[in-house]
């Protein structure tokens, strides 16, 4: 019989756990759950006899992928995959898979919810500012970002995108205006959200040459990833500009800086919470189970990146 392990440090809410039994067991597989475990060897101990694995954010390294023996299959419930070794699972013949889509409205409301507390200066009692009418630059239109949008265009903002993997078509027929270059993005928008994946090509790509072409009162929001941040530039950034702020779901390495220097021009989540809400968990965590059934079942590799 088939063994499916759901890994998770930061565990689905108990309707998502439910709900990804039930497509597990009703396959006639045997379901297996690792909560809050403590370290990686937790997680490379209880990966050794599965078929299936479900991770978050949790890290597929080459350590548990190598303890996997019988381990065909890992599906990352969310988006970003940067925490699976792809090279260790393509070598073993594990298909690798993500759930694009499924928790992306929770991210976008989370973008939005903290440009709004950041504009009324953390609820602090004192006049702060209103979204509408600013600009809003949303950095690579995948799905969290067509969400950011349609949000962002509720309040009332002006939305532009750069993506250079979708057609100015698609950008336009949302009401979004589409930019050419990515200088551009951030020169015309008093606020960037940032949409990128965490990859070779984007690791500290957001530092002081972009950074500084954003208009006064710029606001930087990553929801993405905070590797995706030159964090010495974006200090250099605060330090040269009283009037740039930055928003991260995670605080970043310099988080200390920040407390320190400019408590009121930064907001940093405590845990990643941007896919921390029952309806993604749901959303995510189905979708990995009937993806993993599918292709034990059907041979299905829709969603695979490796
Ligand atoms: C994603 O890539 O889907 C998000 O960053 C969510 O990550 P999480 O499942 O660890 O909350």
């Amino acid at each position: 019989m088939k063994k499916v392990l759901v890994a998770t440090v930061k565990p689905f809410a108990p309707a998502a756990v439910e709900g990804i039994k039930k497509v597990i067991e009703s396959a006639g597989y045997t379901f297996a759950l690792l909560e809050k475990y403590a370290g990686q060897e937790e997680l490379i101990k209880a990966v050794e006899d599965v078929d299936a694995l479900i991770i978050r954010s949790d890290k597929a390294d080459k350590d548990v992928i190598a303890a996997a023996k019988n381990l065909k299959i890992i599906v990352r419930a969310g988006a970003g995959y940067d925490n699976i070794d792809l090279e260790a699972a393509s070598a073993k013949g594990i298909v690798a898979m993500n759930t694009p889509g499924q928790n992306s409205n929770a991210v976008a409301e989370l973008a939005l919810g903290m440009m709004v507390f950041l504009a009324r200066g953390k609820f602090n009692g004192k006049p702060g500012t209103e979204l509408r009418g600013k600009t809003l630059g949303i950095h690579a239109y995948g799905h969290v970002g067509r969400y950011v949008a349609e949000i962002a265009k509720g309040f009332g903002m002006k939305v532009f995108a750069f993506d250079p993997f979708i057609d100015d078509e698609v950008i336009a027929k949302d009401n979004v205006t589409p930019v050419d270059t990515v200088e551009k993005l951030y020169e015309s928008c008093q606020y960037v959200s940032l949409h990128i994946p965490a990859n070779q090509h984007t690791i500290k790509s957001i530092g002081v040459d972009l950074l500084a072409r954003m208009p006064k009162n710029a606001v930087l929001v990553n929801t993405a990833r905070k590797e995706v941040i030159d964090e010495e530039g974006l200090l250099k950034i605060m330090a040269e500009r009283d009037d740039f702020k930055y928003i991260s779901d995670i605080a970043p390495d310099c988080a200390g800086e920040f407390a320190e220097k400019y408590p009121d021009r930064h907001f940093f989540t405590p845990k990643k919470m941007g896919a921390q809400t029952a309806e993604a968990n749901i959303n995510a965590g189905i979708a990995a189970a009937n993806q993993i059934v599918n292709f034990f079942e059907k041979g299905d590799t829709t969603f695979k990146v490796n």
